[in-house]
């Protein structure tokens, strides 16, 4: 099962997938957890490249998609084969959130940009964390060029997930985290995937 986690700055996914992956291990269920961009060495490069600098978003968009073809067929596709879930920070919506909505590139290129990246192998559940944007941007110590870009962009960001999330309602779980601890956060997220095995 392939599970992606989704949102706007500061939602709090890493924490969340870091605490998943303890969950899952205790209930001796193989995960891995990946994110993007990066989860191979290469496409980590391809990171350090994206997040250290200022480029053109058509750029922009195709090292994201390279560095997703990289990960998805080195880590993410042999943890699928061998019946391993795959907890991935991030993928193809922010594409569509990031590039599409706030860069402002056309939606049907970076559709099918992302899906010759990934051999068309959506995400069987997606999570979108929902907290408000100023919210997040508050939490950010070390803010990256997209916090950097500051709330107009964030709001941007987020009419981009919605536009996902409506498209395609079946694949997305909500979870709104304001207002709860990471604990009940990670309690709710775990059962819901569970659930789904
Ligand atoms: P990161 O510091 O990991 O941010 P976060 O903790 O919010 O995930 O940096 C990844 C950044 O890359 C993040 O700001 C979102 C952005 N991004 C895109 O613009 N397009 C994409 O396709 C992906 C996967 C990420």
């Amino acid at each position: 099962m392939l599970i992606s986690f989704e949102g706007t700055e500061g939602c709090g996914k890493s924490t969340l997938i870091r605490n998943l992956l303890k969950k899952l291990g205790k209930a001796k269920i193989k995960a891995i957890a990946t994110r993007e961009p990066g989860g191979s060495p290469v496409a980590e490069k391809i990171r350090e490249i994206i997040l250290n600098n200022e480029m053109d978003p058509l750029t922009e968009l195709f090292l994201y998609e390279s560095a997703r073809a990289e990960h998805f067929e080195k880590i993410i596709a042999p943890a699928l084969k061998t019946k391993k879930i795959v907890l991935c920070d991030r993928f193809i919506d922010s594409t569509i959130a990031y590039q599409g909505f706030a860069r402002g590139l056309k939606l049907p290129m970076i559709e099918t940009l992302n899906k010759l990246a990934t051999h068309h192998r959506a995400p069987d559940l997606t999570f979108f964390l929902d907290l408000p944007v100023e919210e997040g941007l508050a939490r950010a110590t070390d803010p990256n060029k997209f916090e950097k870009a500051g709330i107009e962009f964030q709001k941007k960001v987020r009419k981009g997930f919605l536009y996902s999330i409506k498209k395609n309602k079946k694949r997305w779980k909500v979870i709104s985290v304001k207002n709860k601890t990471p604990d009940e956060v990670t309690e709710e997220v775990f059962q819901i995937i569970v659930k789904k095995l």
